[in-house]
């Protein structure tokens, strides 16, 4: 297995995108200030898509000027669902920015009003003005191992949609389990499938971990070659026309897994763990990663003792 594994943080975007609590422009920035500060220097910080399918992300623009300006070793990353979504990004400064298409019909309607083939023709203008700024533009594949509308997803759609995005451009593709039911074997078979058609380098894995199973499914990724795991700190996120989809893969669980394999992150735990604690706070629950549960608890017992 390669030793070099790179993490994209979600939580700012993915995380926060279904909080019923509303999280301040200002709350949004630190939260990706101290992201970076303890590593995760590659960050989806924000979307520009419709502000009544998702108010959560209303002022990110002014969230990506402020980090651009602040942090400028930071890579930061915005969803864009069509060509209105990509001129206001790139006028807040965009360098990367992300489409997103589904491999499931049910979700594609769901979640962007278009069917999968009319969400690649909205993304080729997109795509083609990227090329011409000189921006960046990742294809996010969403429902890839199962669909809550459609139920199975044959590997066979996920990779035809992957290659459809690395057609047009995309450099790399990420692969979202958005309800989190996939389990290793199937992870795996999907994995295989689509790296027969975009190899494997230019993959990444974006697993929602609703059934537990997410480590596990990175893991055979990982043995697959796919080198890229989008994750969220604390395991926040889900969307919202994903009915009964929870988080992202934690990030905190995701560092501590490759460090325990001797793959370094560069990530900071603890600098990472106050993050998390303090974006816990202001959502008013404690964040559902097994390891920042442990670390906590940790903390709180040596504190006593
Ligand atoms: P639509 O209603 O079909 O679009 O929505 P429309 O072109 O008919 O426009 C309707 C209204 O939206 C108009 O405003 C437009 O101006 C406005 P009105 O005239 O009614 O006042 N509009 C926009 N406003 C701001 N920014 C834009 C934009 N585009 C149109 N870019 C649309 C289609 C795609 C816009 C809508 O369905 C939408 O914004 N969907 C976003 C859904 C979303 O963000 N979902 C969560 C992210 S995806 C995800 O979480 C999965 C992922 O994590 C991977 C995984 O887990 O699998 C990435
Ligand atoms: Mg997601």
């Amino acid at each position: 297995m390669g030793a070099r594994v790179a993490i994209v943080e979600m939580g700012p975007r993915d995380g926060l995108q279904n909080e019923k609590v509303s999280v301040s422009v200002e709350a949004r920035i630190g939260f990706v200030e101290a992201l970076v500060k303890a590593g995760l220097t590659t960050c989806e910080v924000g979307a520009f898509v419709s502000p009544k399918a998702i108010p959560q992300m209303v002022g990110s623009d002014q969230v990506l000027r402020a980090v651009s300006a602040a942090l400028p070793r930071g890579e930061f990353h915005v969803l864009v669902p069509n060509e209105k979504g990509y001129e206001a990004a790139v006028a807040a400064g965009a360098k990367v920015v992300s489409v997103f298409a589904s491999a499931s019909e049910g979700f594609s309607r769901a979640n962007i009003n278009c069917s999968i083939a009319e969400s690649i023709e909205r993304f080729k203008p997109v795509l083609a003005r990227a090329k011409a700024d000189g921006v960046k533009v990742r294809g996010y594949v969403s429902c890839v191992l199962g669909c809550p509308f459609d139920g199975e997803v044959r590997a066979s759609a996920v990779a035809d949609v992957a290659r459809t995005l690395r057609d047009l451009g995309c450099y790399e593709i990420s692969l979202g389990d958005t309800i989190g039911v996939g389990t290793p074997a199937k992870a795996r078979a999907m994995l295989r499938a689509v790296a027969a058609e975009v190899p494997a380098e230019h993959l990444a894995m974006h697993f929602h971990d609703t059934y537990g199973q997410a480590l596990a499914n990175l893991y055979a990724g990982m043995e697959e070659g796919v080198l890229v795991i989008d994750a969220a700190a604390g395991g926040l996120g889900g969307c919202p026309y994903a009915p009964g989809a929870t988080g992202n893969v934690a990030t905190e669980d995701v560092v501590y897994m490759l460090e325990g394999m001797g793959i370094s992150t560069g990530v900071d735990m603890e600098k990472l763990l106050a993050a998390t604690n303090r974006m816990s706070a202001l959502l008013g629950r404690p964040p559902v990663s097994r390891v920042a549960s442990a670390l906590n608890a940790k903390r709180a017992k040596a504190g006593k003792d």
